[in-house]
């Protein structure tokens, strides 16, 4: 193809166009979570260099029609009337640089704000002392979003025209005076934007958030930009907060905010609050009773690093306007994504002690992606981070296995308050016998070799390493980690001549990179710990990663009513100079018929992938079933209490 050929070709591609746009928008917005509007006007503030942001209340209109909409302001450069029509009506226009893996959609505050805010979201924008508004809404009938026009003067021709663009004006039928609603400080400075949320009808009370997604918490504002935002130090933020969800007692008018105390005490007030940014509630650099103990980072294999942040003492009193106890995030330009304090995401990390979890907070920064390199970038929906790996883009963010390798080097002091946390565990087991026990038992089916996924891992798990099953009878085994067990290899395998030998689906796939963790001997502990390690009606949880147990922890409630209930039942039969044997040999049992079904689960991974093994078959919920039903557990608890103590007492003795 000549070039002239090129030329006409490219000229000559019908582009495409939108129809239904607004179909588009809100559908994206469907998928963005809770606060996502605050995320994108604050971003936006940020982005334009503001120093001081107000997530406030517009009073005018509370003061005259009793509608309470949410008002935010901040003194960035602001736009001129021509840039606030070009960016606020082409989506996929702004100021910034658009379009790259790492740049800005341009679309941000419009999908987030517009579907719920159909009768309109004002913008008034002031550069050089001079404003200019407009107001985006949604057509009645059509349901197409659009920028509103009045009529109003041309200051150059003196005509009267319909215009999208125009200056603020005193608005009687909203019930503001559109000239004054932004802070004083702002119009002071002469520069900044505004914007004022009106809802999907005259009356909304858009304080109360976004009715798609839960943002009605009176602090609810506050609390996500004080766990969104890492790091807010030299800006000045302020959220009003109302004081509770009864609107008789909402303050009728900003004037009534300022008093001391009104007639009827001092409730109809607001509390103007500071966001200080999460860094601040994980330091809390003016605490008395605690302090931080330890902090440090380390640099996991794909360079990802994981800062830990250890509290002593007692942690300072924080309401719900910020993350009261430690989580786990992962950082990505100043804003954290994936935050959770759930346990189960500890765990991945090999803590399980509700008293680490509350006082340690880890932040994940993993490297940005390129275009030829691995790393995260943000979704779409700007909600959560997505990696690029070797195999393509768009994967998961890989905590837990970040989470794995970490826990492998878990820096010392964490290490140690885990240790110290161990308070209400009942003695771990000292005596090991029973995992010989249980290996002499089944033979060397639970003999398996752990592959852990690596990026830099230099074991593959290829035939010749893996596929060799179990050594006969009486023959060597895996002892020396190179993958002769059977854990991996019985998939399949047919050469086998052990006794009590398995097959449980086709071979692992090949090719796979990783890192052989352990060779032999792979079973787990198990350790006995109080109710308040567990979700409610709990009996057992996995806990792969403990830095004490390189095999993996089974944890079990002491607490559950079965055990309980158990123990008193052969309490009862072998009376009571016999109950602390009869109390531990029921803990025994259930310790080991635990760890037996944890180990027998390995074998499922060679039918399913072993993430959901992990996830799945192994879960809290899973795990519990597995320990109910009585029937076999009472065996094994008879055998072993007539072992060690003999006959149970007749019940007429
Ligand atoms: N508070 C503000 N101050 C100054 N300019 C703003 C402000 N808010 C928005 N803008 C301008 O309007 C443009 C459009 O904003 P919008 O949030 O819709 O998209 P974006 O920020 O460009 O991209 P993204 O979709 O990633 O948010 C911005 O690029 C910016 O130039
Ligand atoms: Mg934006």
């Amino acid at each position: 193809m000549d070039n002239e050929q090129r030329k006409k070709n490219g000229s000559g591609l019908v582009g495409l166009v939108t129809a239904g746009l607004h179909n588009i928008i809100n559908r994206i917005f469907r998928e963005t979570g809770p606060f996502q509007w605050l995320r994108e006007l604050f971003q936006n503030s940020i982005e334009a260099g503001a120093t001081r942001i107000l997530v406030g209340i517009e009073w005018q209109a509370a003061k005259a029609r009793g509608v309470y909409r949410r008002l935010f302001a901040d003194d960035g450069k602001g736009m001129t009337s021509e840039e606030l029509m070009t960016f606020f009506r082409t989506l996929g226009e702004g100021g910034k640089p658009v379009g790259g893996r790492h740049e800005n959609f341009a679309v941000g505050s419009k999908v987030s704000l517009l579907p719920w805010n159909r009768h309109g979201m004002v913008v008034i924008s002031y550069q050089g002392g001079q404003g200019s508004m407009i107001w985006m809404m949604a057509d009645a009938e059509t349901g197409e979003y659009g920028i509103r026009r009045i009529r109003a003067i041309d200051p150059a021709t003196g005509v009267e025209t319909p215009t999208a663009v125009y200056e603020p004006f005193n608005d009687v039928e909203a019930g503001c005076d559109w000239r004054t609603v932004a802070p004083e400080w702002l119009r002071e400075c002469g520069h900044g934007t505004v914007v004022v949320l009106l809802g999907d009808t005259p009356d909304d009370d858009t304080v109360l958030g976004s009715p798609f997604q839960d943002e009605s918490a009176i602090k609810g504002a506050s609390k996500f930009l004080n766990s969104r935002y890492l790091e807010l130090d030299h800006l000045d933020v302020m959220v009003e907060e109302l004081n509770g969800q009864d609107k008789s007692k909402w303050p009728r008018s900003e004037e009534e905010t300022r008093r001391a105390s009104s007639v009827e005490g001092d409730t109809h007030t607001v509390n103007r609050r500071s966001i200080r940014g999460a860094r601040h509630f994980v330091h809390f650099p003016k605490a008395s009773k605690g302090q931080v103990a330890s902090t440090g980072t380390s640099t996991l294999s794909d360079g990802t690093t994981v800062t830990h942040v250890l509290w002593e003492g007692e942690r300072p009193e924080v309401g719900d306007h910020a993350q009261r106890n430690g989580y786990i995030a992962v950082a990505y330009r100043n804003e954290l994504y994936h935050l959770t304090s759930h346990h189960h995401s500890f765990r991945g990390f090999g803590i399980v002690q509700k008293d680490v979890r509350r006082n340690l907070t880890l932040t994940i920064e993993p490297p940005e992606a390129t275009d030829d390199s691995a790393g995260v970038y943000p979704g779409g929906d700007r909600n959560r981070l997505l990696m690029r790996t070797e195999s393509g883009d768009g994967e998961e963010v890989s905590i837990q296995r970040w989470g794995a390798e970490w826990a492998e080097n878990m820096p010392e002091d964490v290490r140690e308050a885990i240790r110290q946390a161990r308070g209400t565990s009942s003695g771990s087991i000292e005596d090991a016998a029973y995992k010989d026990r249980l290996a002499e038992k089944f033979g060397d089916k639970w003999k398996s070799v752990r592959i852990k996924l690596l990026p830099s891992g230099d074991s593959h798990t290829d035939l010749d390493s893996l596929q060799t099953g179990p050594s006969g009878p009486g023959g060597t085994e895996g002892g020396s980690g190179t993958g002769s067990g059977s854990g991996a290899g019985s998939g399949g395998n047919t050469e086998g001549t052990g006794k009590r030998e398995r097959t449980y689906g086709s071979a692992r796939p090949r090719g796979v990179r990783g890192r052989k963790t352990r060779g032999d001997g792979d079973i787990p502990d198990y350790r006995w710990e109080s109710a308040e390690e567990f979700d409610d009606g709990i009996l057992a949880t996995w806990s792969p990663h403990d830095p004490q147990c390189p095999a993996g922890v089974v944890l079990l409630n002491q607490d559950h009513p079965v055990i309980v209930a158990e123990q008193a039942a052969f309490k009862d039969d072998y009376g009571p100079v016999h109950a602390e044997d009869v109390e531990r040999i029921v803990k025994v049992v259930y310790g080991e018929v635990a760890v037996s079904k944890i180990a027998h689960s390995e074998h499922l991974k060679a039918l399913l992938p072993s993430d959901l093994v992990e996830e799945r078959m192994r879960s809290d919920e899973a795990l519990t079933m597995s320990l109910l039903g009585l029937v076999a557990e009472e065996n094994l608890i008879v055998e072993r209490l007539q072992r060690e103590l003999g006959r149970r007492r007749s019940k007429a003795a």
